[in-house]
């Protein structure tokens, strides 16, 4: 699904960037920023932090550190990736 209609952006990539243990993104401007885009009119940014809030609680019961995906190169987590 479509989160971000400016920078067409689907749950699945937001999921995608979280790093289990909460080693990733800790901001919906940093989501952005790994996924090679910057927000425009910000209408997706309470999405994007329900989605971040969810992956958190997730990330709880796992101990695992590391992106789950490989981000873009202005990710600042982008070390992080095996
Ligand atoms: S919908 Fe995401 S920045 Fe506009």
């Amino acid at each position: 699904m479509i989160v971000c209609s400016c920078n067409v952006l689907s749950d699945t990539q937001v999921k995608a960037c979280m790093a289990p243990g909460g080693a990733g993104p800790r901001t919906p401007a940093q989501v952005y920023r790994c996924l090679g885009c910057s927000p425009r009119c910000g209408r997706c940014a309470t999405t994007i932090r329900k989605i971040m809030n969810a992956s958190f609680a997730e990330a709880s019961a796992d101990a695992v550190e590391g992106c789950t995906t490989a981000c873009a190169a202005t990710c600042l987590h982008q070390a992080k990736v095996a």
